[in-house]
């Protein structure tokens, strides 16, 4: 591989203190052969970052936040900043998951406003875009996924600075994934997207995952197509032997 993968979990609105266990014993297992190998990073909910980000110190295992605000501090109630996932250990931050585009109507705007608020905090924007079910079978899954890139990502980032996951919407959470075919197509098409926004050079080298329904017992297919650089994973990564073994298979 030319690029490092990364291995995210993306925790949702599940987790307890008592599920930062989950995170130690995901450190636990991080030996020196995956740490050669394999970027990792869990995404717990707002609650759990500071306690999860110290449970991890040492470990080299980051952390993220799933959401944060295009506002930089004030009258928002309700409302998590980029600078305050930061101070909270995150060097990462989800932006656009499609639970957030559907559930809570953000478009490619405010996706990309929260963006650059992450960078701003120095976060790690993880990027999320995806089709749906019925526009995968009207054949536009290509050009959805172009416009929402064309709509959400920054330009002017460097390769470091941004990490975009693919995730079919109806792949999430259903056990249903797409063929290592279309992947493929899917992931080629948004390098060569990406390198009109963010110019060639870093393009190749931004760290493009998949997500949707990986497991152990697929994740060596998904991560062995081209130009897939790792994995978001979303229930698997609630048990660490499966987060591990998804890490592994990047391996
Ligand atoms: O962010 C993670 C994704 O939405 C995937 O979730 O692995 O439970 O399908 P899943």
């Amino acid at each position: 591989r030319s690029i490092r993968p990364l291995v995210a979990g993306n925790w949702k609105m599940n987790g307890l203190k008592a599920d930062l266990a989950i995170a130690t014993e995901v450190a636990r297992g991080y030996d020196a052969a995956l740490k050669a190998a394999v970027d990792l990073a869990i995404c717990p909910p707002a609650t759990l970052l500071f306690p999860a980000s110290a449970a991890l110190i040492g470990s080299r295992i980051a952390t993220g936040g799933q959401d944060c605000s295009v506002q930089p501090s004030g009258a928002f109630t309700g409302e998590v900043s980029a600078a305050m996932l930061a101070d909270a250990g995150a060097a990462f931050c989800i932006v656009g998951h499609s639970e957030r585009r559907t559930l809570h109507g953000e478009g490619n705007a405010t996706v990309r406003a929260k963006a650059e608020a992450a960078r701003k905090a120095l976060l790690v924007p993880i990027i999320c875009v995806g089709e749906t079910r019925e526009e995968r079978e009207a054949g536009k899954a290509l050009a959805v996924v172009r416009k929402q890139l064309k709509g959400s990502v920054p330009e002017g980032l460097d390769a470091a600075s941004l990490v975009i996951a693919y995730e079919p919407v109806w792949a999430i959470g259903t056990g249903l994934t797409p063929t290592a075919d279309d992947v493929a197509e899917m992931h080629a098409s948004i390098r060569w997207d990406l390198a009109r926004i963010v110019g060639k050079a870093a393009a190749a080298g931004v760290r493009l995952l998949y997500g949707g329904s990986v497991k152990p017992s697929n994740a060596a297919e998904l991560m062995n197509v081209a130009n897939v650089d790792g994995a978001l994973v979303g229930g698997a990564s609630l048990k660490a032997e499966e987060f591990l073994a998804i890490a592994r298979a990047c391996a």
